[in-house]
């Protein structure tokens, strides 16, 4: 990464753009999937059944994941089905997934057992994988990015955005003793991120040391504000690395508060990891709360198609 500020605080930077895995099933969703969709087709399973809200980037990537993999796909929706037309569920049905929509009560249910055991009856063939793909299959896949990483730099700092925890988790439980996993949490929290982190990294035997940041989510889960977009566009044009404000944005905008508060020492490695995510541009700029010709806002499935 090249940046006036690097130079000045004499640090090296890597951004893993984990965002260029694939144009539409990317960053961290193609790490925590690649794990549970092997294990369904090795298990059997025909359909894969999971949760998300109605602009959910896992949503959108399991839908397409399924769609090339030959798996039928049910996505549990919070919310109405008035959201079947937004930017993510049309491409979601587009690619073949079958929606059910749910109330906000019934969606709390999501990682209940006797929810669970009903949904199983409900689609017998089915593989059901929690919300986000945060699971313990998951972490096997995200923590690929750290062998990865280890063969590019030597690093002393990896940053990445949390929402559910899972990816951060797969990251800690990969790296070394020597690592620093820093998470940004994209939403308000006050201990519970921490806890489901421990409870993903339970039979975990990794010595490496993490923190979580949690003043950097820009009032909240989905939410920022207008000075949030300008500096994250800011940053966007500066480094020409598309970002989105939910997750990446906020991440982009967390490391450069950091650095200048002199949070890493002189000569410190440190990478960025970008989780993709870019698909929720689509569902913002058709709400319009961003400005489409400032954003790399991918394509609406057309009519017909
Ligand atoms: C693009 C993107 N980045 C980061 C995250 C946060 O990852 P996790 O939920 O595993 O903490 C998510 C949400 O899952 C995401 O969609």
């Amino acid at each position: 990464m090249k940046h006036p500020l690097l130079a000045q605080k004499q640090v090296n930077v890597w951004v893993k753009r984990d965002d260029l895995i694939h144009p539409i099933i990317s960053g961290n969703k193609w790490r925590k999937l690649s794990a549970n969709l092997k294990a369904c087709k090795n298990e059997g399973a025909t359909q894969v059944v999971s949760f998300g809200g109605a602009f959910s980037n896992h949503i959108h990537a399991l839908a397409f994941a399924g769609y090339t993999m030959g798996l039928d796909t049910v996505g549990i929706i919070r919310g109405e089905p008035e959201y079947a037309s937004n930017f993510t569920l049309s491409w979601a049905r587009y690619w073949g997934m079958k929606l059910k929509f749910v109330d906000r009560s019934t969606y709390r249910l999501r990682e209940q057992s006797e929810f669970l055991q009903q949904l199983q009856q409900e689609f017998p063939s089915a593989k059901i994988i929690p919300e986000g793909g945060s699971n313990k299959l998951a972490l096997n896949g995200v923590g690929e990015i750290i062998s990865e990483l280890q063969k590019q730099t030597d690093f002393d700092y990896l940053l990445c955005p949390v929402g559910s925890g899972g990816t951060i988790a797969g990251l800690i439980n990969a790296a070394d003793q020597q690592h620093k996993i820093f998470g940004i949490s994209v939403l308000k929290q006050d201990g519970y991120l921490e806890q489901q982190i421990q409870r993903l990294l339970v039979d975990s035997t990794s010595c490496a040391q993490w923190q979580l940041f949690n003043q950097y989510h820009c009032g909240g889960y989905g939410k920022f504000k207008d000075i949030d977009l300008q500096q994250m566009l800011e940053i966007q044009n500066a480094l020409n690395i598309p970002l989105e404000p939910m997750y990446c944005g906020k991440l982009f905008i967390a490391f450069f508060d950091m650095l200048k508060r002199d949070c890493f020492p002189k000569g410190s490695n440190i990478v960025l990891l970008h989780t993709g995510g870019l698909q929720g541009l689509g569902g913002l700029a058709q709400r319009r709360l961003i400005k489409e010709e400032q954003w790399h806002v991918p394509a609406f499935p057309k009519t017909g198609q």
